[in-house]
């Protein structure tokens, strides 16, 4: 401990920074020297299932959450007013909201510039407003539930905020994005997750400086919703698609991952698009996919999971050309591959094709992608797409799976290497040992073809020696 002792105050303050407050204040029993120094760290972590911690039910005893409270008034009396860079809260049902509304106060108030607020205090806990017009902020969370934001009627003022994340907060009822982000001019980094109050509006996110948004959940059910970010590069989108996208400007945008939520109706609607013809049907939405995916056509790198696939499956006719798409990824899961043939044509320079899951749903339009059945057309798509790398994961051997990739082989024009990776928990197949033998052979003779059209597969031989094992 002497030797620890023994070292500059400053540095002393800097590893105390690494610890909880709590932590760093049992140190202060250690010494005298140690007692306040704590204190003067420029980090503050109060938590307080610190206090609960081991002892499940402590939290209700009498005095626990009160001495937390007490801990947290009297550090931050002990530090004055001096400047403090980092202050994470965390507190729960039980903790007095009047308390919390100075605990923050505070911290805006000695220009803290990293504000990590997690609070769950009951239903509808209102934030208070006082001390948003802070010119120091540059990362705030605010996450917990029940939190309601009502502040931003022009009485918050963040100008040098970089990164805002808001989960399961809920705005209310007059709030709308559009006025909170014009208080932040400086916001680079905005995610949305699980916020509530937004139904029932017509939402924009704009701004000029944001570079990455990432949506995820229930944000608008009803309603529009319109990304007004020109310099966006980075989307992550998980939601319902709204009723209209009436404007989507992304045209800075590198790289999108959608993953889009469908409502039970929507999912027979995009099951089975011819019985549904009514023009008032909620599922009609879905073809509005078609504007998000024109809006942002500039990417280089495309994801989606298996139900954003069998939602473009109603939008094939209005697919705009992905003209620097170099990289695209999807899960297949059980979906229809209409899609899948018109999003290669329309991919004129794409270098990496990645499929999770190879097996889908055959349906009579199955794409000429796949080899599910016969047509005269069959690969036409995929003789002019000039992809050069495939990767395959979750793999689970079946015969059907080789089929295509066979068939990969022999349309794509430019294909040099096929990536496969097993799926670790795949189903017991080949109960029959003869259909392990008959597996093998099929596998053997994909491995023989790729010798003579020049590419190379990787994973046969995990997937061979995983057959001898069985
Ligand atoms: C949202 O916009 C639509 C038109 O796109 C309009 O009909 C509707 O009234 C608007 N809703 C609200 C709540 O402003
Ligand atoms: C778009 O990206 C280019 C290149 O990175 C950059 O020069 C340009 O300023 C960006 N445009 C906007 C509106 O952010
Ligand atoms: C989309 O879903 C996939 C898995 O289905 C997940 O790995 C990915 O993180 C999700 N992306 C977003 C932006 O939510
Ligand atoms: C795709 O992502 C959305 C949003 O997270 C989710 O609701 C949906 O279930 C996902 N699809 C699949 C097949 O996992």
């Amino acid at each position: 401990m002497d030797r620890v002792s023994n070292l500059p105050e400053e540095l002393l303050c800097h590893i105390l920074s690494f610890l909880t407050t709590k932590e760093a204040a049992l140190t202060s029993v250690l010494s005298k020297r140690w007692r306040n120094l704590f204190v003067f760290g420029p980090n503050l972590d109060l938590d307080d299932s610190e206090f609960l911690y081991p002892q499940e039910g402590k939290r209700e005893r009498d005095g626990v959450l009160e001495s937390f409270m007490e801990f947290v008034d009297r550090v931050l009396k002990l530090q004055g007013t001096s400047t403090i860079n980092k202050v994470s809260l965390k507190c729960r049902t039980g903790v007095d909201a009047n308390r919390v509304d100075r605990w923050i106060y505070n911290a805006l108030a000695r220009g803290v510039s990293d504000l990590d607020l997690r609070i769950v205090l009951g239903d509808r806990y209102r934030l208070h407003r006082r001390g948003f017009e802070s010119r120091k902020l540059v990362k705030l969370k605010i996450g917990g539930s029940g939190i309601v934001l009502g502040w931003w009627n022009g009485a918050v003022d963040l100008p040098m905020l970089k990164t805002l994340v808001l989960e399961s907060v809920e705005f209310c009822a007059d709030c709308k994005l559009k006025m909170l982000l014009p208080a932040c001019p400086a916001l680079e980094n905005l995610e949305m997750d699980n916020v509530k109050g937004l139904d029932h509006s017509n939402e924009t996110v704009s701004s000029a400086s944001l570079k990455t948004l990432i949506i995820k959940s229930s944000l608008v059910s009803s309603g529009t919703f319109s990304f007004d970010t020109p310099s966006l590069v980075y989307l992550g989108y998980s939601d319902f698609v709204p009723e209209d996208y009436p404007l989507v400007n992304l045209q800075n945008l590198s790289e999108a991952r959608i993953n889009i939520s469908l409502t039970d109706d929507q999912v027979e609607r995009a099951r089975f698009p011819n019985e549904y013809d009514d023009e008032y049907d909620d599922a009609v939405r879905l073809v509005n996919m078609a504007k998000l995916m024109s809006g942002i056509r500039n990417v280089q790198t495309l994801y989606f999971n298996s139900t954003t696939l069998e939602v473009l499956s109603l939008c094939c006719e209005s697919m705009p050309v992905f003209n620097n798409l170099k990289v695209l990824a999807f899960y297949s899961g059980e979906s229809r591959w209409e899609a899948v043939p018109v999003l290669l044509k329309n991919c004129p320079h794409l270098e990496t094709l990645c499929i999770t899951g190879l097996l889908h749903l055959v349906t009579e339009t199955c794409g000429d992608v796949c080899d599910c059945i016969p047509r005269e057309d069959k690969g036409r798509s995929i003789t002019s797409c000039p992809v050069k790398n495939i990767e395959i994961e979750g793999f689970i051997g079946t015969t059907k799976e080789i089929t295509m990739i066979s068939h990969f082989m022999e349309y794509f024009p430019c294909l040099e290497e096929i990536l496969i990776t097993v799926e670790e928990n795949s189903p017991a197949q080949f109960d029959v040992p003869a259909e392990a033998t008959d597996f093998r052979a099929q596998m053997l003779e994909l491995y023989y073809k790729s010798l003579s059209c020049n590419v190379e597969i990787f994973g046969c031989e995990s997937l061979l020696r995983k057959l001898s094992a069985q």
